[in-house]
This record gives structure tokens, C-alpha cells and sequence, in this order.
């Protein structure tokens, strides 16, 4: 792949499926100084994602997070309504259409014939792996995940998935161009379903059902946990870490003192549930006396100003205080 060889003159990526995601990925690749083609099916999307990114840009400027005004940005995009032409002398495709195998088995087969060989796609499936959906296809050593976490110019985790059949120097590819864009990619070294990040985010979501359930504590207050909590501190470090600082001599340490802790409340989990809709019922009922429905747009564009400021405010930080 040819993506990172001539920065002068970068060559065009693809994005497939201009949805939340797909429309994330076009400023990501485009404010790095990427031509991105955008495609999408559905000519509605088509009609509208320039707008959104627009609006995304603006925010992203007023946050002092793109360096060029957004016009300079948005004018490296293209929305493209044939996929064969959006695909011509492209150098990557990311796709980002519906989270179902039946879709992605469908696009895949023609990204399989349309994208130039050895140029390679990544997907921003949440959790389905590449396994199920590029067996049949020809050029399939090139197809992997490359899942983001939603906007993908805000959060800059790019989990990198390869399939069995996936060469390696493909992923090594993507992970170089992931940082060539500013992203911050990881390498998963096998299929697992929900890969690392939703793995993580799905103990702690079926932890918060279960408390929920149990009436031990409101959504609210469940919420306020991470938010004012544990969130707090993961903004900039992991769990691991966390640990490590949290006993006088370290991991080993703290392990030995609260290991036999999380033993005993992982033991009392041993028969997980699926998410009860009763349950959904009344954590969707308390979320609403806080958030109106006709609310979640705007809360939405709320939480993404508010990463924004984060972001502004971890890179000064980082200058300030060290990484
Ligand atoms: N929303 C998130 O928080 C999030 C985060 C990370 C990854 N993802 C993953 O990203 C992908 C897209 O999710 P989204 O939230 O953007 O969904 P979305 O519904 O907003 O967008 C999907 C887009 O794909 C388009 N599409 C569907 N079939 C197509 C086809 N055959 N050809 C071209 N375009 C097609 C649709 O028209 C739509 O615009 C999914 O795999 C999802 O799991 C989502």
C-alpha cells in the first residue's frame, strides 16, 4: 500500500456508509490531508452528510482542533453515488455500513471486485468479526476490522482485527496509516466477538444492569459512579495502571490485597442474563424524567463539545505535565 510513501501528494481513501460513523471517519482521514470519497446507498445520506460534517468541522475549529479552516477540510470530500467510481485508485476503504453479517456480506463481495487489489478495507463493525462476512471473497487477505469508537474524530482508538486469512502486512499497513491520521490503533492478535473495547464496555454495562436490577442503586447514581469516579481517571489511563498506582508497591500489591475481593464478586456473576425488558422498560423511564427524547440530538452534540473541550484540555496537559 502506497497510503503514507508520498505525503506530498496523498492519495484518495474511501469511506463505505456515511452514516454517525462513516461521516467520523471522512474528517478523520480528511483533516489529516487525505481526498476521502464518500459512498453510501441511500441517496437521502448523500444529500445530507456534507452538512453534517460541515457542522462537525465548525465545532472541531472553534475547539481549536483542526488547524485549517473547515472549508479547507470539507473541500477534500467528495459524496460519490457510484461505488465502482468512488472506488477507482483508491489507497484504503474503510467501511462503515449497517451492523448486520447479511450487509456486510453483500458489500464486501462488491468492495471485493471494486476496490483495486491489495488496497486494503477495514470495517468499523462493533463486534461482528471479519471471519463472517469476507470468507467467499477473492482478495480477502487484505480485509480486516478497523473498529473506531463513535465520533472517530473525537476518540482516537482504532482496534485492528485481523481475520485467519488476513495478512499480517496488511494490518501492519493500516496500523501505520491509522497513525499517519492521528488515530491510535491496537493490535488484537485473534477474533474474539466484541474484540477488546466492547468486551470491557460489556462487563461493565452487564455489571450495571445487574445493580440496577437488584435496586442497589438508580441509573443516576450507577452513571455518577463512572462519570465522577472511575471515569475520571480512565480519560487518560487504564485499568491496569489504575491498579498499579493504587497499592504502595504496585500491581502485584494491589492484587494481593483486593484480588480475593473481585474473585468473590466474580464469582457471584456466574450466571449472566440477557438484558431484561422489563428492566430496559424502567432504566429507559428514569434516563427520560432526566432526558427527553426530542433531547438526545442536541445532548449529543452536548457530549460531543464536551470531548472536545477533554481533548483540548489531555493535549495540554500532556505539554504541561508530561504524557
Ligand atoms: N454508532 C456507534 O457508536 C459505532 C461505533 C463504532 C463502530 N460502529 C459500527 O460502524 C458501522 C456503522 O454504524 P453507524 O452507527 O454509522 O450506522 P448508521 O446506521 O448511522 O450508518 C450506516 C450507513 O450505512 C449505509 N449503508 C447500508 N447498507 C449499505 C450498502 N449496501 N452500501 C452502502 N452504504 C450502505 C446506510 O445508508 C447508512 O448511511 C456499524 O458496523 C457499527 O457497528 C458504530
Amino acid at each position: 500500500m502506497a497510503v503514507t510513501s508520498q505525503p506530498d501528494v496523498l492519495p484518495p481513501v474511501a469511506v463505505v456508509g456515511a452514516g454517525l460513523v462513516g461521516a467520523g471517519w471522512a474528517i478523520v482521514f480528511a483533516r489529516a490531508g487525505y481526498p476521502v470519497r464518500v459512498y453510501d446507498e441511500n441517496a437521502k445520506i448523500r444529500d445530507s452528510v456534507m452538512a453534517l460534517i460541515a457542522g462537525n468541522l465548525k465545532d472541531l475549529k472553534s475547539f481549536h482542533l483542526i488547524a485549517e479552516s473547515p472549508e479547507q477540510v470539507l473541500g477534500r470530500i467528495t459524496v460519490q453515488a457510484d461505488l465502482a467510481e468512488a472506488m477507482s485508485g483508491v489507497a484504503y476503504v474503510q467501511e462503515s455500513v449497517f451492523e448486520t453479517v447479511a450487509v456486510k456480506t453483500k458489500v464486501y463481495a462488491a468492495l471485493d471486485l471494486a476496490v483495486p487489489p491489495h488496497v486494503p478495507i477495514g470495517s468499523s463493525s462493533s463486534g461482528i468479526p471479519a471471519s463472517a462476512f469476507t470468507e467467499n471473497c477473492k482478495t480477502r487477505a487484505r480485509m480486516m476490522i478497523a473498529h473506531p469508537v463513535n465520533p472517530p474524530y473525537l476518540v482516537p482508538l482504532v482496534e485492528l482485527v485481523p481475520a485467519p486469512w488476513t495478512d499480517s502486512n496488511q494490518v501492519d499497513a493500516v496500523f501505520d496509516l491509522m497513525k499517519a491520521v492521528g488515530q491510535e490503533p491496537i493490535r488484537i492478535t485473534k477474533e474474539v466477538e466484541g474484540f477488546v473495547l466492547n468486551r470491557l464496555q460489556g462487563a461493565l454495562l452487564n455489571e450495571a444492569w445487574a445493580l440496577f436490577k437488584e435496586g442497589y442503586a438508580s441509573a443516576e447514581d450507577i452513571d455518577k459512579t463512572v462519570a465522577a469516579g472511575l471515569g475520571l481517571r480512565w480519560s487518560f489511563m487504564g485499568p491496569f495502571e489504575t491498579i498499579d498506582l493504587n497499592a504502595p508497591a504496585g500491581v502485584a500489591d494491589y492484587a494481593q490485597r483486593l484480588g480475593p475481593l473481585y474473585h468473590s464478586v466474580a464469582q457471584s456473576r456466574r450466571d449472566p442474563k440477557a438484558w431484561d425488558p422489563n428492566l430496559i422498560e424502567k432504566v429507559e423511564a428514569e434516563r427520560r424524567t432526566h432526558l427527553k427524547a426530542e433531547d438526545l440530538d442536541a445532548r449529543r452534540a452536548w457530549r460531543d463539545r464536551r470531548l472536545m473541550a477533554l481533548i483540548a484540555s489531555k493535549a495540554k496537559a500532556a505539554k504541561d505535565l508530561g504524557s
